[in-house]
């Protein structure tokens, strides 16, 4: 089994291309994240289909967000169909219906603290309270977990101290915004590297466009797997 520290967010228009760049991929990646991007273009169709025939893991990344008892419905659905991550709002309320919802099947609730596209004056807009970005996420990240979520979304520069906070003792912390050296930022800011990343304590880490953009997928994927090779392995909690 390929190292599942990386999830190669497979942000492609339909099933189709999803499953090129997963075949040219091959066994060198074991953990696929599929987005509301692809939801019209055969996004569930896809996930089931590299669960069920090609064993691999799957996060949905489908940021619930609404009243509880419509999350807790659609968490159940999803939970009957043997996946692996699925995303919601960090809200408490929404955690603890996604939790509900889930029941005892092994799908891991992960919680959004704050999009990392939101600035203050977006979360102005949106009435979020006043203080700085790192401390609502870290606040945002203890009040899901203390909720049930097991484990949480964050940048890798929020990662080391979510990490730190005594109610992360065994919850994920997974990572977008992760970048190879010399790799195109695209329109990503608060980035990493994949060593980076995992030793300041991200279980995983998600990389998007420097894998399935690349002229060869597997090979970009491995210079991934290479760099993260390179972290001392101090916060793996996910059992494997
Ligand atoms: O292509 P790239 O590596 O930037 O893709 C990162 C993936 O992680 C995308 O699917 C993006 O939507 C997602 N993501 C993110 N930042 C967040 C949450 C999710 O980049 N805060």
């Amino acid at each position: 089994m390929s190292d599942d520290r990386l999830i190669v967010a497979l942000d492609v228009p339909n099933i189709l291309d999803g499953m090129k760049v997963a075949e040219n991929i091959g066994d060198t990646v074991s953990f696929y994240k599929i987005g509301l991007g692809m939801l019209t273009g055969g996004g569930f169709a896809l996930a089931n289909e590299l669960k069920q025939e090609f064993g691999k893991k799957i996060f949905l990344d489908m940021k619930f967000f609404d009243i509880g008892a419509t999350v807790q419905k659609a968490v159940a659905g999803i939970a009957a169909h043997d996946l692996d991550f699925l995303t919601v709002h960090g809200d408490p309320y929404v955690v603890e219906a996604a939790v509900a919802g889930r029941g005892d099947s092994n799908l891991k609730i992960l919680a959004v603290t704050i999009l990392t596209s939101l600035d203050r004056n977006d979360m102005d807009r949106a009435m979020i309270i006043d203080g700085d970005t790192q401390t609502l996420v870290v606040e945002r990240a203890r009040r899901a977990l203390e909720a049930g979520a097991d484990g949480v979304i964050c940048s890798p520069q929020e990662a080391a101290m979510i990490r730190a906070l005594p109610v992360a003792a065994g919850k994920l912390i997974v990572t977008p915004g992760v970048r190879p050296a010399n790799a195109d930022k695209g329109d990503q800011k608060r980035i990493a590297t994949p060593a980076q990343a995992i030793s300041d304590g991200a279980d995983h880490i998600v990389v998007g466009r420097p894998i399935w953009q690349a002229a060869n997928p597997k090979e970009a994927a491995q210079v991934v797997l290479d760099d993260m090779a390179r972290a001392p392995q101090i916060n793996s909690t996910f059992a494997k």
